[in-house]
C-alpha cells in the first residue's frame, strides 16, 4: 500500500537524523581564553570515540617546553588565574597520573603534557581512555580545560606540580 510506504520511509528518514549511536557521536570544543597575563590563544576539540575521547589542541603563544594539561572541575574561566576552573576532573577519587599510567590510575582530566616548539606553538592529537563527552563514562561537557606554565611531572600530588595556568577554556557540546 502506497500509504504504507510512505510511513515507511518517513520512519527511515528520522532514524537516520538521529545522531548515530546517540550518546557517542558528539563532538565539542574549548576556546582558550589568555590568563595570569600569557597570551596564549587556541582552541581543543573532542570527539567522541570507542573507549575515549579524541583530543585535538591547537595551541600558541606559549613558552617553549613542556606544558601540564588538564580538564578541571569547572567550566569557570572567570577568575585571571584560572583558579575559577578548580581542581583537576576527578569523578574516582584517585591519585594523578598521566595519561599512560602504568596502573591505569589517575584522574580522569590528567591528559599529561603538551609540547610547545620554540616559536611557541603546541598541538595535540591522540585518544585519551576512560572519559566522553556527554551521556557516558566520566562526562567532561561544561568542564574547564587548562594549560600549565610548567611541566606536569606525572608524580606529584595533586597536580603534577605544573605551576600557574597560561590559559582556560570551556568545554561545551558542538553540533557540527
Ligand atoms: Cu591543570
Ligand atoms: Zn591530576
Amino acid at each position: 500500500m502506497q500509504t504504507n510506504r510512505i510511513a515507511i520511509a518517513l520512519m527511515t528518514l528520522a532514524a537516520l537524523s538521529l545522531p548515530a549511536g546517540a550518546a557517542h557521536a558528539q563532538n565539542a570544543r574549548a576556546d582558550l581564553i589568555a590568563k595570569s597575563g600569557s597570551k596564549v590563544k587556541g582552541t581543543v576539540l573532542f570527539e567522541d570515540v570507542k573507549g575515549g575521547v579524541r583530543v585535538r589542541v591547537k595551541a600558541t603563544g606559549l613558552p617553549a617546553g613542556m606544558h601540564g594539561f588538564h580538564i578541571h572541575e569547572k567550566g569557570d574561566c572567570s577568575s585571571g588565574d584560572g583558579i575559577s576552573a578548580g581542581g583537576h576532573y576527578n569523578p574516582g577519587n584517585t591519585r594523578h597520573a598521566g595519561p599512560d599510567s602504568p596502573t591505569g590510575k589517575r584522574h580522569a582530566g590528567d591528559l599529561g603534557n603538551l609540547a610547545a616548539d620554540g616559536s611557541g606553538n603546541a598541538s595535540l592529537n591522540r585518544v585519551f581512555k576512560g572519559v566522553s563527552i556527554l551521556g557516558g563514562k566520566n562526562p567532561i561537557a561544561g568542564r574547564g580545560v587548562i594549560i600549565h606554565a610548567g611541566e606536569d611531572d606525572l608524580k606529584s600530588q595533586p597536580t603534577g606540580n605544573a605551576g600557574g595556568r597560561l590559559t582556560c577554556g570551556v568545554i561545551g557540546v558542538t553540533t557540527d
